[in-house]
């Protein structure tokens, strides 16, 4: 029965596919930091499902998620779907830390160890890497820098790990999942986001790539377009965009 791992399972498009997954026969391994939200997916499919408390932004993430890994007895995808981020005009320095710490070093805590569990193990069947990061790292976004840098930090980080499974060899692919405004309680309480979606609509198209392998997805295609042309945008006329939500 094939494997996968999804840290920040315990609400949002990391929950709903952690269902579909495990739906479709997969032994599935969740992991947050509520652990009544986690019970209670697991409890959908209490024989395929088993969770860990995971605090990314802790000392002890990576030991509790190499535990999940054996708990699960092996990976053959992690997807990192845990995230955080604000509308933050008033540059609150909190929210930006808060930000920096599950988007930057907890995202990169799971993935280096994912790579090293792959570089260790995935002889035989390839592993697969993915992470669901956003199209909001195409461009310094003012009411959400923290946000948006963090993002691009993702972007780069998992092109570079590409590079490095490719010049050492090792039998993993690596997936950047951009998707625009998703209907998630990471939004809740927020303005109003133009063509925003449904975890339901947003959910099989991040499987799909997925399981395609592919580089990087933008979801949707409407999003494709319009962070392709934001990114053609030049910095000085960046600047005098006022992007409201
Ligand atoms: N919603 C959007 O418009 C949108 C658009 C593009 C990209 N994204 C990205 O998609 C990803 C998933 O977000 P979502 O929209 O599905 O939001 P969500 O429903 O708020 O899910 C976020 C998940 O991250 C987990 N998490 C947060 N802090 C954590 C920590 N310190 N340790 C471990 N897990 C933690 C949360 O669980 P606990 O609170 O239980 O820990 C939750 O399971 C994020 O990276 C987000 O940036 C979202």
């Amino acid at each position: 029965m094939k494997k996968i791992i999804i840290i920040g399972a315990s609400s949002g498009m990391g929950m709903k596919i952690a269902t579909d997954f495990a739906r479709a026969g997969w032994r599935v391994g969740i992991a947050a930091r509520n652990e009544e939200r986690l019970r209670a997916v697991r409890d959908l499919f209490p024989d395929r499902i088993v969770y860990s408390t995971i605090d990314v932004t802790a000392q002890d993430a990576v030991k509790r998620f190499e535990n999940l890994i054996e708990e699960l007895d092996g990976m053959d995808i992690l997807l990192y779907a845990a995230g955080t981020g604000w509308y933050n005009p008033e540059l609150n320095l909190g929210k930006d830390e808060a930000t920096i710490g599950v988007n930057v070093t907890g995202f990169t805590r799971i993935i280096n160890a994912a790579y090293r569990y792959f570089k260790a193990t995935a002889n035989v069947s390839k592993g697969r890497i993915a992470a669901i990061t956003s199209v909001a790292g195409v461009k310094g976004l003012g009411v959400s820098a923290a946000y948006a840098a963090s993002k691009r930090y993702q972007w780069t980080y998992l092109q570079a790990i590409d590079q490095l499974a490719h010049s050492q060899h090792v039998n993993v692919s690596i997936t950047d999942i951009r998707p625009g405004f998703v209907d998630t309680p990471l939004l809740e309480g927020n303005h109003n986001y133009p063509m925003l979606m449904s975890v339901d609509y947003v959910a099989p198209r991040i499987e799909k790539a997925i399981m395609q392998r592919r580089r990087v997805a933008t979801v949707d295609s409407r999003w494709a377009v319009v962070s392709g042309l934001w990114s053609l945008i030049p910095d000085m006329l960046w600047r005098h965009l006022e992007v409201k939500m």
